[in-house]
């Protein structure tokens, strides 16, 4: 029953959105957060508290509503008020100073231009409205004049303000800000991974991840995804003026609206041409894409007299990078066969550098890529490499054809053991149940540092322990000694116990990282985790039905599934009976309540035999505890492993409670 909200209410609702407001633009703008996540959290759960009781105080651009609405059928069109457009090219010096000299020809001046120079930021471009402070549409470039109603899918994206700003300037009567939606290059092949785990399509990089995810027609996934913005212009403005760009770009933080750190003003083209040399060398280090900068005429004024031409203004200038692309030979075409069986085919190329990177292989993703890009054997073909993902095949170069190359088929039966290969969807997948390659690829998997994370347990040493038979399955690597190791080819005593060691620290994991470390299909680690946050507890999986898996918000059909036949296997039985009877031991969540360590603050000295740090820290801040680095009267506990430092000492100088490794867990658990 909803009832009138008293006035009181509405204060303080409107109090609460203010806070937050202040709180985001305190995180996502200035970068210094004031508080922590966890008392953010409890604003927002307030402000949720009040708006379900009160639906009438309920709005579109309160900060509660970044978790998407109800999914459209298609996009409506927005219509530009002033056309948004594109950028003149310039791929080299002569063609940048060509620029300055068109710029300086129009407006009849030999005098100095003074530009802002921007990095050219590798997204999607949008435009967001503001009326009276208000965001009321977000859309796409589209053509330029007509572009695609995104309101719904950029209202989830936490650095695109629902309203300004209003504590330091007036807000402007209606303002249209420009700005790129891009995804960080860790972001996106986070997702990448996850998409693959699914068994998903992945992006071919960035922009297209950045674009795919704006263009969702359910915001629900939009929310999902890991995007951000940087504004970088305003369309039409009303009730305020500027006298230049980097008038507007200062503007713009004050109005909580997010700029680009990078950006800078130059004096002349020389200041612009050093401002790009010295872009194209912080490139590699940025953690997004840029494929170039952005030069812009800083006066309005001038800008105004230079107009546009062909679509692109005269007052602005993409200067590309050298494109991060080649072309080389393909000399082979091989084929990998991972954990799940699926076979990749590999382009074995003539070495090549991209972007300063030698390269010699190139995935294929799969034969009908393959068939699409119709790729053979001795084609010459164009590769590029984004960031560090691996390098692709773009195109071939058809021109080059001498008519030699040779057409690329899967095979029918596994390279590697010799089963049979079937075709599901896009992919083939040996169904050998022995396959060595599978198996390395799972022990690869089980082994990773996101899963067991067993240090030092490489490629190479995984290969030979398959090969050799010592490891037949995962639960193998527990009952592995010393002596089997050192028999290995360059294999010392020294490095053979590191491995043991790390072998027996990773003996005790969160029950999701072990769910993760199985290799379940279909089960990435957000899928883990969900799963071991419902059913914390490790042994209820082997009666679990495909109706109690999809009770986890989240689990469909496909992966409810796939884990209830992963547990009904007898091998996989046997594996996890195995695990467990070799001393590995699964944290079970939810022993505790989630704020069970609410308001306790902890440090860590000396190594842990146990946890690794991050992990140990996440376990405190799961249970609602913090970890700081220093110790001070401020700490509750200090957890003291092997070889401490003087944070120990220092602990019990202030007389600050001390716990042994297994105290800790205890605590946890
Ligand atoms: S200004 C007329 N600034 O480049 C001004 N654009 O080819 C046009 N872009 O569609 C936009 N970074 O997607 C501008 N700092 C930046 C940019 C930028 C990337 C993109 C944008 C636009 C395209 C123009």
């Amino acid at each position: 029953m909803s009832l009138m909200a008293p006035e009181a209410i509405r204060k303080k609702v409107e109090k609460l959105r203010e806070e937050i407001q202040y709180h985001n633009y305190r995180y996502y703008i200035l970068d210094q957060p004031e508080i922590s996540d966890a008392q953010y959290d409890r604003l927002m759960r307030e402000l949720e508290k009040l708006e379900k009781e009160y639906p009438e105080l309920r709005s579109p651009n309160s900060p509660t509503q970044r978790v998407g609405a109800p999914p459209l059928e298609s996009f409506d069109i927005v219509r530009h008020t002033l056309p948004m457009l594109s950028l003149a090219n310039a791929f080299d010096e002569t063609e940048a100073k060509d620029f300055d000299k068109r710029v300086k020809k129009f407006l009849g001046t030999s005098q100095d231009i003074e530009y802002v120079a921007e990095p050219k930021l590798d997204g999607l471009a949008v435009e967001l409205v503001y009326e009276r402070g208000q965001f009321v549409v977000g859309s796409t470039r589209g053509d330029g004049v007509n572009g695609e109603n995104i309101t719904q899918n950029l209202r989830t994206i936490k650095t695109i303000p629902l309203q300004l700003i209003r504590k330091e300037i007036p807000v402007p009567e209606r303002l249209e800000v420009r700005g790129e939606v891009i995804m960080q290059l860790k972001k996106f092949y986070e997702l990448n991974r996850k998409r693959e785990e699914m068994g998903e399509p992945v992006f071919a990089n960035p922009r297209n991840a950045a674009a795919g995810s704006v263009r969702q027609l359910d915001s629900k996934i939009t929310a999902g995804r890991p995007l951000e913005i940087y504004c970088y212009g305003i369309g039409e403005i009303r009730g305020r003026t500027f006298k230049t760009h980097s008038e507007i770009l200062q503007t713009f933080p004050k109005w909580g609206l997010r700029t680009n750190p990078n950006i800078e003003q130059c004096k002349n083209i020389e200041e612009v041409l050093e401002y790009y040399h010295k872009m194209n060398e912080k490139r590699e280090s940025l953690p997004y894409e840029i494929d170039g900068i952005v030069i812009k005429v800083d006066r309005l004024d001038l800008q105004a007299r230079l107009g546009e031409i062909a679509r692109s203004p005269r007052w602005a200038l993409a200067f590309k990078f050298q494109p991060k692309q080649e072309t080389t030979k393909i000399l082979d075409i091989i084929v990998q066969v991972g954990r799940t069986g699926a076979l990749t085919p590999v382009a074995v190329m003539e070495p090549v550098k991209v972007g300063g990177v030698e390269v010699s292989r190139a995935t294929l993703h799969n034969q009908d890529e393959i068939d699409k890009k119709d790729v053979r054997v001795g084609d010459t073909v164009l590769i590029q490499r984004a960031g560090d993902v691996i390098p692709e095949v773009v195109q071939v170069i058809t021109t080059k054809r001498k008519g030699t190359e040779k057409k690329f088929r899967m095979p029918s039966k596994c390279p590697v053991c010799g089963a049979e290969v079937i075709k599901e969807e896009a992919i083939h997948r040996c169904i050998g149940l022995d396959c060595p390659a599978q198996l390395k690829g799972r022990i690869k998997h089980f082994a990773s540092k996101r899963a067991m994370d067993i240090e030092g347990l490489g490629v190479k040493l995984i290969d030979q322990l398959v090969e050799k038979g010592l490891i037949r399955d995962v639960a193998d690597l527990y009952y592995i000694n010393k002596e089997a190791l050192i028999a290995l080819e360059r294999m010392a005593d020294k490095s053979a116990q590191n491995i043991i060691d790390a072998i027996e620290k990773s003996k005790t994991k969160p029950l999701s990282k072990f769910l993760y470390a199985l290799g379940i299909r279909h089960v990435g680690e957000t899928t883990a985790e969900d799963l071991s946050r419902h059913f914390p507890k490790l042994d209820d999986f082997f009666h679990l039905s495909k109706e109690d898996l999809m009770e986890v918000e989240g689990i469909g059909p496909e992966v409810a599934a796939s884990v209830h036949q992963f547990f009904r296997d007898k091998k996989n039985k046997e594996s996890i009976e195995l695990l467990k009877k070799a001393g590995v031991k699964v944290i079970e969540p939810k022993a505790k309540e989630k704020g069970a360590l609410a308001g306790k603050t902890f440090v860590f000295t000396g190594a842990l035999k146990m946890f690794g740090r991050d992990e140990a820290r996440n376990l405190v801040e799961s249970l609602g505890g913090m970890t700081v680095s220093s110790v001070s009267k401020k700490v509750d506990y200090v957890v003291v492993g092997e070889d401490p430092g003087s944070k120990f000492d220092k602990a019990k100088e202030l007389g600050i409670k001390t716990l042994t490794e297994d105290e800790f867990k205890k605590l946890i658990q």
